[in-house]
């Protein structure tokens, strides 16, 4: 198959472009090519530098090596670069050196895709979604507390009108655009958007006023439609895809459209769905090192947290009342686990993995050797006991996270409106034997939504087991501080799930 070009517009750390460009053709090639990748925040920008040079040496041994140098800390990113300048080079050019951003800097940018357009003999592909925080269900109701909000003034609602003006530029033959699911209801001055969006998309021309851009047809990946073009046809919900059945062990729901172009004579398949639903959050997650957590607000000792843990489990067991009945204290299995870091490196147990292939071949890395980005962070001491409580309280009833009404009146927060309802959900377990439930940008804020499901670890997820969640793979180093990682990871799309999408635009591309 020829070589197709990939535009990646919002490309945050770059899931979405890692899954498509991995995607092999009968012949054994790799033909999505990504030519350019649009980021403006700096740490994700620096991720996908990153990521983007690993693709280009990923196949000589010795530089894979230099690469695992790098991530394992015993030589600089500027020295790893050095090594291998040409590949560095053809890295930095691909996500335009620097953060740039879409609407700011659209000489450069759009000059960079007039380039790479006029320059390449085969299909083109853009990828990528508006952010989403003005569409979200939870950005409105953050908004809605903004005195004078008016939602048609926020300029990231028509941050998608940039998409289309790239649209225009470079006359995809296909376009996945990615959004959260609040853009199927998103309102401006009580109206609707998605049907406009709709719109919008099917004659991005009509909306940049450029002459000659042949319209599209936007398909769903999940559901067939007969006639796509004719709204009637399209039920908003068709595009939702929940990842959880495509072999993702976590339920994210996520509104993706498939943009076809008019003349293109060919109609896309739909996913397949796996049959290893559900890919429960122990066996994606666990193999990785057991850790501790460490305190905030106060000094951070192993010794204090041992001794917290080791009277946890005594109080945990007065509060479950599970001291009498030895077949639970078992299943528990409260005794503290002595020794643990706060951080780990080496992965020396990844043989155990009980990671279902093929997720388990896309995830683990044998050549590497080493967990990147597992580190945990510092809880209030008040709240460790919460952890093991709700990650106890799941393990003797399914799987099921407490909400707050099944809290003993002991482990309350003080919060005015706890018993209110609205704080039903304040911490949530990731169930060992369920999937996880959405991994958001919103774990880089407390990690109450995102337990750990082993009550003697008392901790929120790692950055590592959160993209394990996403099944971004183990060799996948995210950059920036912690809370940037844990942002950049909650706000991808799954990268396995990005494979599939691509398998569907290689079948298309090929059949035209
Ligand atoms: C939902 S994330 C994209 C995730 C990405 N598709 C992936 O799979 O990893 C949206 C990204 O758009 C970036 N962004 C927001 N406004 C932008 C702009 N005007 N130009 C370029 N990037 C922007 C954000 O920093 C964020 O990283």
């Amino acid at each position: 198959m020829k070589d197709v070009l990939v535009i990646d517009l919002f490309a945050g750390p770059g899931g979405l472009g890692e899954g498509i460009s991995s995607c092999t053709d009968e012949s054994g090639n790799k033909p999505f090519k990504i030519g350019v990748s649009v980021e403006r925040e700096s740490s994700a920008h620096k991720t996908l530098t990153t990521r983007a040079f690993f693709r280009k040496i990923k196949d000589s041994e010795k530089a894979r090596k230099d690469y695992y140098k790098y991530v394992r800390g015993s030589i600089t990113r500027d020295e790893l670069f050095l090594l291998h300048q040409e590949e560095a080079q053809s890295a930095l050019a691909e996500t335009l050196h620097e953060p740039r951003a879409l609407g700011k800097d659209n000489e450069l940018i759009h000059k960079r895709i007039h380039d790479l357009v006029k320059g390449h003999r085969g299909p083109r592909i853009v990828i990528g979604g508006p952010p989403c925080q003005a569409y979200s269900l939870a950005g409105r109701s953050r908004n809605a507390g903004i005195k004078n909000y008016k939602a048609e003034e926020d300029h990231r609602h028509f941050l998608y009108k940039e998409y289309l003006q790239v649209i225009s530029i470079a006359q995809p033959e296909v376009f996945v655009m990615e959004n959260v699911r609040g853009i199927l209801s998103a309102k401006v001055d009580g109206e609707v958007m998605f049907p406009q969006i709709l719109k919008d998309l099917r004659n991005p021309g009509l909306v940049t006023e450029t002459d000659d851009v042949l319209g599209y047809k936007i398909y769903s990946l999940v559901v067939d439609a007969d006639d796509p073009k004719d709204p009637q046809y399209i039920n908003p919900s068709d595009f939702l895809i929940r990842s959880e059945f495509y072999g993702v062990p976590q339920a994210r729901h996520r509104v993706i459209l498939l943009g076809v172009r008019d003349d293109i004579d060919a109609i896309p398949t739909t996913l397949n769905k796996s049959d290893q639903y559900p890919i429960s959050v122990e066996s994606a997650i666990g193999d990785l090192p057991a850790l501790r957590s460490g305190f905030s607000k106060k000094k951070d000792d192993v010794k204090d947290w041992e001794s917290t843990i080791s009277e946890n489990a005594i109080r945990l067991n007065r509060i479950l009342r599970i001291s009498n009945d030895q077949e639970l204290v078992e299943k528990l299995n409260l005794a503290p686990l002595s020794s643990l870091n706060r951080k780990a490196t080496l992965h020396s147990n990844f043989q155990s993995a009980t990671i279902p292939t093929p997720l388990k071949d896309w995830l683990l890395d044998k050549d590497l050797n080493y967990v990147l980005n597992h580190e945990t962070r510092g809880h209030m001491a008040d709240d460790l006991l919460r952890y093991a409580f709700c990650a106890a309280y799941a393990l003797l009833n399914n799987g099921t996270s407490p909400k707050s009404r099944d809290f003993p009146n002991q482990l309350a927060p003080k919060h005015a409106n706890w018993d209110s309802g609205t704080h039903a959900d304040r911490f949530r377990v990731q169930s060992a034997n369920k999937e996880a439930t959405t991994v958001t940008s919103h774990i880089s804020k407390d990690g109450h939504y995102f337990i750990h499901y082993d009550p003697r670890q008392c901790r929120s997820l790692t950055v590592r087991e959160a993209a394990r969640l996403q099944t971004f793979p183990d060799n996948y180093f995210f950059e920036g501080t912690r809370t940037q990682q844990y942002v950049q990871v909650g706000n991808a799309v799954p990268p396995f799930l990005a494979q599939q999408i691509g398998k569907v635009v290689m079948k298309l591309l090929g059949n035209y």
